[in-house]
């Protein structure tokens, strides 16, 4: 039997200014704008880590803790940081650029993604080598995705 691969996971990084199309009538980003640029984010580090396509499952612990508003510059994170068979965790962060070199952090969220082989069917990924820097992230996605388990079964398994 051939042994898992294990790898270290890269974070990626994404920019991009808001438009007053993407405003509500408060002059806040869309929260629905702002997840599809963090999905974006967190596809493109699960599939540099899988180096297979992707898809989201769920998404999990959203934290909209400061509104955007137009002009301002969003700088999104976004890194595997636990694994299961198919699935990766990736945590993704949008912060505000506030000047100086410095970041602001505004979003918090947890997608959860699934790699695929050719077939369309859930394939392995490498086992993750975490770093010490991440064991908080990585604690804190592993109880995340088993309370989403756990939601998901006693909610959903009766709908098809
Ligand atoms: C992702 C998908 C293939 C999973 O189908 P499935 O029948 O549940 O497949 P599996 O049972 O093999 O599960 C695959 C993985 O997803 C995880 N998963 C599935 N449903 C989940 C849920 N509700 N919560 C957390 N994880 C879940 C499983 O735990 C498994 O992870 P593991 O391999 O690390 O253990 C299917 O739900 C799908 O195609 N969804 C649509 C995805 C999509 O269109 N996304 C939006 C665009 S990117």
């Amino acid at each position: 039997m051939s042994q898992r691969a294990s790898q270290i996971a890269e974070q990626i990084q994404n920019w991009t200014m808001v438009f007053p199309n993407q405003v509500n009538p408060n002059g806040h980003m869309f929260g629905g704008d702002l997840l599809a640029i963090m999905d974006t984010t967190a596809a493109m580090a699960a599939k540099r880590y899988s180096q297979m396509a992707v898809s989201t499952v769920t998404v999990e612990a959203v934290h909209f803790a400061k509104p955007f508003k137009v002009g301002d510059n969003i700088k999104t994170i976004a890194k595997v940081v636990a694994v299961g068979n198919s699935s990766m965790m990736v945590k993704a962060e949008a912060y505000r650029d506030v000047g100086n070199d410095r970041l602001e952090k505004h979003v918090t969220a947890f997608f959860n993604l699934v790699a695929f082989d050719s077939q369309r069917q859930p394939a392995q990924v490498p086992l993750l080598k975490l770093s010490a820097a991440d064991k908080k992230d990585h604690e804190q996605a592993l109880i995340i995705k088993d309370s989403a388990k756990q939601r998901s079964k006693a909610l959903f398994m009766q709908e098809s």
